[in-house]
């Protein structure tokens, strides 16, 4: 071997190395990977091109010119995903606890950069102690220069965060200005502030895991897109997720060519609704019976749970699902599942993937909570979010469909395709009994009995409205369906609206009720 191509080898394998042997060792003992098996296991066998292996940090304050790691950090380039290109950057705890320098920062933008000329999405593999604290402004700059990249990027590339490890500070705000955030259990965590300065500012005693766990941001903050039990799994989701994705705003998400339907779902799809009609149901058994075979992919799965929301495929096609959940909450819009739905709706509306609404709605959470909350503007989110959206958009009502909340969920007079109902369906301004307790109140009160006059107005009221024909007959919706129809039906619209174009008035950009 040459001296040249040695000193190669022997500069690679130092990069190889991050942080040295015994932080790697440290790393492996808290359950975690190292930033290039992740990569490994992130992206297709052989196919990581590294950029960037022997950048070092240029800073000379608290014996950081001591300090130097090949690389400073951070591994960054690009590979392929089930054979399609993504960029990737991998945080190194091992070197300075995966702080980030100025020079760490130049790296992550210079593959943003080439993510977005190229059109192609990029993933960050997140592990790291925050801005480099020896470094000061300018590791703060660098972040600053990331986030504004995450901006412009967003709705043109898809942009996925991984969180591994802490992630802290003003940190926090790069995964999440992008799409989907993943985080694995027990060894990720994720916070403006950190227990310690919660302890002195309120006094409360958290841990991390409470305060920013993967758990924490499922359930309650809603930050947490998915969760899983170690690196290895996430980032097999990840993999997963991508396959239906497209690779930027002006492309489509790849075309599975094989795809199974048991014909069987056919039969038992009626039969998931309960006779009676206040009694809950799973809406996951409808959309399992509608989609391909073991296609969908629920997303936000713990959080705003009287909302679903997923990807899932209709013969081999990516689409978006929103669906009411009457198994929580009755199904009730409210502030949570108002921004839940909102955010997917707009993602899938970003990156061409038609959306699918299934419904079964009593309306929207009353209560002083939800009010002064701003369930107002929250719940003009989704009905913004689905007023703009220009995909092939299809509803399917079940059930319930209820005053402003049937407005809200993708309605034909907020541009929706193809709005079909089961027979099952009422849809009317609110349920039959409070209807007439209202336009009925003197009536009922001067009843010699007064429980049986309104039974018998409740009656009249469910007759008239607690059915889907008024609303066909003035084509608010476009068909009465029996839900084992409901997959074909499904599938034709969307068939039909494969072309769709619309285009939205010209302006700067809407004013979205933030
Ligand atoms: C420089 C850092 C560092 C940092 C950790 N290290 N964080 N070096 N800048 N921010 C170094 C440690 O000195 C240590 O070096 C090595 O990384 C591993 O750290 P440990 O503390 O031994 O690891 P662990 O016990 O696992 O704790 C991890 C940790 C802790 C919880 C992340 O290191 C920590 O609290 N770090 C500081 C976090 C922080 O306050 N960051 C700034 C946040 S503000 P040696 O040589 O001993 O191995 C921020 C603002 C961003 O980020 C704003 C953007 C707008």
């Amino acid at each position: 071997m040459t001296d040249i191509n040695k000193k190669l080898i022997e500069k690679r394998e130092e990069a190889n190395l991050g942080g040295g042997q015994a932080r790697i060792d440290s790393q492996h003992k808290k359950g975690k990977l190292t930033a290039r098996e992740r990569i490994t296991l992130l992206l297709d066998e052989g196919s990581f091109q590294e950029m960037g292996m022997f950048v070092e940090h240029r800073s000379k304050d608290f014996g950081l010119d001591k300090q130097k790691y090949p690389g400073d950090g951070v591994v960054t380039g690009y590979g392929t995903i089930h054979g399609r290109p993504v960029y990737v950057f991998s945080q190194d705890f091992t070197v300075l606890g995966g702080s980030l320098s100025e020079t760490y920062a130049e790296k992550i933008c210079k593959i943003m950069d080439l993510a977005m000329k190229s059109q192609t999405p990029i993933i960050g593999l997140n592990d790291s102690g925050g801005a480099r604290i020896q470094e000061g402004v300018v590791s703060l700059a660098g972040y600053a220069d990331i986030f504004y990249r995450n901006t412009l990027a967003s709705g043109v590339i898809p942009q996925l965060s991984v969180i591994m490890g802490p992630c802290a500070g003003g940190a926090v705000y790069s995964p999440a200005l992008t799409d989907f955030v993943f985080m694995v259990e027990d060894t990720s965590y994720m916070f403006v502030t950190g227990p310690n300065v919660v302890k002195t500012v309120t006094h409360e005693e958290v841990t991390s895991e409470d305060l920013g766990g993967a758990k924490a941001h499922a359930e309650k903050s809603g930050v947490n897109h998915f969760t899983s039990p170690n690196d290895v799994t996430v980032l097999k989701e990840v993999r997963d997720l991508m396959t239906y994705l497209p690779q930027n705003w002006q492309s489509l998400a790849p075309h599975k060519e094989k795809f199974n339907f048991d014909e069987k779902k056919l039969e038992t799809i009626a039969s998931i609704l309960p006779d009676n009609n206040n009694m809950p149901y799973d809406i996951r058994e409808v959309i399992e019976s509608v989609i391909d075979d073991d296609s969908f992919r629920e997303v936000h799965k713990d959080f705003a749970t009287n909302i679903v929301v997923g990807f899932a495929r209709i013969e081999g096609r990516t689409i978006g699902v929103v669906a009411n959940q009457p198994i929580s909450l009755a199904g009730v819009l409210d502030i949570d599942s108002s921004r839940k739905g909102a955010r997917f709706v707009r993602f899938c509306d970003a990156f061409n993937i038609p959306l699918l609404t299934f419904e079964d709605v009593p309306g929207f959470l009353p209560g002083t909570d939800q009010e002064w909350n701003g369930i107002i503007a929250h719940g003009a989110k989704l009905l913004f979010a689905f007023s703009e959206a220009t995909v092939p958009r299809v509803t399917v009502i079940t059930r319930k469909a209820y005053g402003g909340a049937f407005d809200v969920m993708n309605s034909k007079n907020i541009g929706a395709d193809f709005n079909f109902a089961w027979p099952t369906a009422e849809i009317a301004v609110m349920g039959a009994k409070g209807a007439a307790e209202i336009i009925f109140r003197r009536e009922i009160a001067a009843a010699e009995d007064p429980a049986a006059k309104l039974a018998e107005k409740e009656a009249e009221y469910a007759e008239k409205f607690a059915n889907p024909y008024r609303a066909a007959e003035r084509g608010i919706i476009d068909d009465v369906i029996k839900p084992s129809e409901t997959r074909t039906r499904v599938a034709n619209a969307f068939k039909i609206l494969e072309n769709k174009k619309e285009e939205l008035p010209k302006k700067k950009h809407g004013n979205i009720p933030m």
